[in-house]
Parts: structure tokens; C-alpha cells; sequence
């Protein structure tokens, strides 16, 4: 039975196949079935993900015979060949692609047995490329040029020479940025400039650098902290560049109109939230504060209007109860790394789906302001946990003891409370500190006094030792 051949950008052909565990009468049928649809199609080779399904079963006809490989992997490459390929599943397309010269490879035929199999030239390039299906991985992310396929019968025209190596603007400002930036430069991209916001002065007058300028130095990179990004010097000096793209991670300010319009293939926003869920600023933290179990990352193709342009690529992430938004932030930046390079080479290709924004979904997470950082201690025990750990490693929750700031940094719920406890009110026992809240008990684990260090709670009980009546105030 012939099937039908998956194209383009099925989410089956970038996902990592599933190896075979047994070999039935329906895998049997399937290698059957791929072997005719790969006869009728006239190609050379064929991955079970091109007739859409998800396991590590390859046939392949080059010429010197058939072969059938469940589970195949490579076990040995040498050498280095450079050749013209197409694929069944990116019609219209061929490109060069550099493959090992020889490999040697493994796996199980249809009979259950094991087979290595020494192979070169055209049939070591049509198995890597079949073994790359099982991979998610399609010739043009390997591809080196890449030409218009214009007939059958005739040679592929070259249209445009792809540009494997992109000249990168790079816009970023805190820890976030530093990733995606690092993944850039491990690509071989030309990142030609780094922008980042002015240093600060901190509060005892030392200046305060961002850490993607750091990093950046580490590198070499030239590094630029214009005031305003749409200033005419600097939109001039983003022309000079002349990059393929603009990549934005956490930046910190709006890009205009003129701006966007300089990279040759466009300017791409790595926001961490599921957009349209969450725009703004601080969508790590409020996510945190809303306790969702929840978010993501997403590639955003950017217009002028703030984080409201088409959606390139989005992939989830789960929030775990541990979490605080230093460690889902890491995670997040890990993840926009790791989604990067095909987006802007999809981008490159033309061949990126942009996906509008719903307007009727869009929540939004606003700067962080100063009353978001004061405990309400009448609100909920689960709702307060989240605001601590939405709030660490910076700027810490905020509470007040005897009329001075306190910052709390850890807490637990630690079950019911009296009915006619006051929410603030704490109890100290046996080392341990308990607050009242709304709707249940909150244990301190980690606290710091204005002027001091961080300390644990047990710490904190012998220093001051809080008495009967003693109460964290919502406001100093
Ligand atoms: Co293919």
C-alpha cells in the first residue's frame, strides 16, 4: 500500500523517533508500505517519520541493493563528502551537504536479525540522511547551500547561495540574554555587535555593569550601551553592521520602526512566557506569583508594538514547586538557546510559519513595582509562597519588624492555624519561626534583617528574639 509522503513542516519529521521493540506483523507491513512509496516516489531512501510515523525504521534502495534497517545507528564515519541532496519531505528544494565518506552501521533487519553494514559514497549519504529522519533533523539544517530544484530531469538552479553563517545584531541585558548569546557564537554566527543597556550606578556609587556587557567582553565582542536605540547614531551604526538579523533576549527597550526594518531577514524576540500569555517585562516572575505550574518560551518575530508580533516557535516548559525565578529564568534561557538556530534559519530559508497572536488571550506581566515586593500578610499561605519565590534571587520579599525592613527569602506552608490568629502575628518555637497568614501557617526559612546577611530563622530567633505581641507588618 502506497502512503502518503509528509512535507515540510509536520511537527513528525522534527521529533525524535521512537526505536521498535518488536517486530510484529504491522512493522513488517509498514517496511512493505515504505518500501512501495519509496519506488513510486522515485527516491533513494525513506524514514518512517516521512509517512508519518514516529519510529527508527529506514529502507533504502541506492543502487546496490535494498535495505531495510530497524533501529540503525552509525558506529563508525570517516572521511568527508560534499554532494547534492534532496529530500521526498522539502519538495522543490536541493542543497550540498557535507557527509562522512564511509560509515559502518547497525541494526536489525526484518527478520529480527542483527546487521552492520560497510558503507560509501552515494549509499553512506542516502543512510546518514535517512538516519537524520529518525532524528528530526532535515537535510537543509545541514545543508551548506541551498538551490531552487527546478524539474526533475533538469539540474537544480541556484538561487541563493544560504547563508549558513549569519551576521548578528545581538540585544540583551541581564543573565537571560547570556545563552542564547552563547549559543549564537558555538553556531559559528558572526555576532558583529552586542547592545546592552547603560551601567548603572548601584546604591553606594559603584557601577554596576549588565551581565550580558561581562560576558560579551569574555568574547571579544564589541559591545555598545547606546541611552535609546532609535537614536540616529545608533539605527546608523545597526545600518553599518548590515546583519542578517537582529536577535532581542530580555533587553529592556522598545526597538522603533526604522530599527526593525535594518536586518535582512528580521528581528526575532526570545520572550519567556507562552505568548500571548504574559507580556511585558517581568513574565518570569508573574508567572511565579500566579502560581502556574506552566510556561514557556516563545520566538517572536517583532513589530513595533511590544511583544505583540507573530509567534515563530513556542515550546513548554513546566514549573516545578522549587522553582524561583533564578532557577525557571536559567531554564527558560536554556531553552530559547536550544530553539534559536532553527528559527533563524527557517527564517532565512523563507520558510518560517508566523503565527498571529490571539488579541482575545493576551495577560500581561508588568515591571515589577515596589508594592509587589510588600508581603500582604492577609493574603494566602500559597499565594504569599509564591510572591517569596517569585521575588528571589532579586529583589526579596519584603516585610517589617519593629518599624524596619526585613526581607523574607524562604518559606514553607506549615499547615492550619488558630481561627482567631491575626494574619502577621509569629510564633517561635523550637527555632523555628511561624507566620499567620490568611488562610493558613507560613514557616520562615530564610530571612535578613536591614543591613544584615541572609540568615536562617533559627539564626534570626536568637538575635532578636521575638516575644509575644512581636508581628511582621505589611507596611514600615
Ligand atoms: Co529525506
Amino acid at each position: 500500500m502506497q502512503l502518503e509522503i509528509i512535507k515540510d513542516d509536520a511537527p513528525v519529521l522534527r521529533q525524535k523517533a521512537k526505536p521498535v521493540r518488536i517486530i510484529n506483523a504491522s512493522v513488517r507491513k509498514l517496511m512493505d508500505d515504505m518500501q512501495e512509496t519509496m519506488k513510486e516516489a522515485h527516491g533513494v531512501g525513506l524514514a518512517a517519520p516521512q509517512v508519518g510515523v514516529s519510529r527508527r525504521i529506514i529502507v533504502v534502495d541506492a543502487g546496490e541493493g535494498l535495505y531495510e534497517i530497524i533501529n540503525p545507528e552509525i558506529l563508525s564515519a570517516e572521511g568527508q563528502e560534499t554532494a547534492i541532496e534532496g529530500c521526498l519531505s522539502v519538495p522543490g528544494w536541493a542543497g550540498e551537504v557535507d557527509r562522512y565518506q564511509s560509515i559502518r552501521v547497525t541494526g536489525i533487519n526484518g527478520d529480527g536479525n542483527k546487521i552492520w553494514l560497510d558503507a560509501s559514497s552515494f549509499l553512506a549519504r542516502v543512510l546518514q540522511h535517512e538516519i537524520d529522519h529518525l532524528d528530526g533533523v532535515l537535510f537543509v539544517d545541514k545543508a551548506t547551500t541551498l538551490m531552487e530544484a527546478t524539474g526533475e530531469d533538469e539540474e537544480p538552479v541556484e538561487v541563493a547561495a544560504k547563508p549558513s553563517k549569519f551576521r548578528i545584531v545581538y540585544m540583551g541585558t541581564p543573565e537571560f540574554a547570556i545563552k542564547p548569546l552563547e549559543e549564537l557564537l558555538s553556531c559559528g554566527h558572526d555576532v558583529t555587535m552586542v547592545v546592552t543597556q547603560p551601567s548603572k550606578r548601584g546604591n553606594r556609587g559603584q557601577l554596576e555593569e549588565p551581565c550580558v556587557k561581562e560576558f560579551a567582553a569574555s568574547r571579544s565582542l564589541r559591545v555598545v550601551q547606546p541611552e535609546s536605540v532609535d537614536d540616529e547614531q545608533f539605527v546608523q551604526a545597526a545600518k553599518d553592521a548590515q546583519p542578517d538579523f537582529i536577535v532581542v533576549a530580555a533587553f529592556g527597550q522598545k526597538l522603533g520602526k526604522e530599527l526593525l526594518s535594518v536586518p535582512k531577514y528580521g528581528a526575532v524576540n526570545i520572550h519567556p512566557s507562552l505568548l500571548p500569555a504574559y507580556r511585558g517585562s517581568a513574565p518570569v516572575q508573574r508567572a511565579l506569583m500566579d502560581g502556574q505550574s506552566r510556561t514557556g518560551v516563545t520566538m517572536m518575530r517583532m513589530t513595533p508594538r511590544l511583544d505583540a508580533g507573530g509567534i515563530l516557535a513556542q515550546s513548554a516548559a513546566d514549573i516545578s514547586p522549587s522553582d524561583d525565578a533564578g532557577t525557571l529564568g536559567e531554564k527558560l534561557s536554556a531553552l530559547g538557546a536550544a530553539m534559536l538556530p532553527r528559527v533563524l534559519h527557517e527564517m532565512a530559508l523563507g520558510r518560517a510559519r508566523v503565527i498571529p497572536q490571539d488579541p482575545a488571550q493576551v495577560t500581561r506581566a508588568p515591571r515589577l513595582r515596589p508594592e509587589d515586593e510588600t508581603i500582604d500578610w492577609s493574603r494566602t499561605a500559597a499565594a504569599i509562597g509564591n510572591q517569596v519565590r517569585a521575588l528571589r534571587p532579586a529583589p526579596g520579599a519584603r516585610t517589617s519588624f519593629r518599624g524596619k525592613n526585613v526581607k523574607i527569602w524562604s518559606v514553607e506552608e506549615a499547615g492550619a492555624q488558630a481561627r482567631d490568629a491575626s494574619p502577621g502575628s509569629i510564633t517561635c518555637e523550637d527555632g523555628t519561626l511561624t507566620v499567620v497568614t490568611g488562610d493558613g501557617l507560613l514557616r520562615v526559612l530564610e530571612i535578613q534583617p536591614a543591613g544584615r546577611r541572609r540568615m536562617p530563622a533559627a539564626e534570626f530567633l536568637r538575635g532578636y528574639r521575638p516575644a509575644t505581641g512581636d508581628r511582621f507588618e505589611s507596611h514600615a
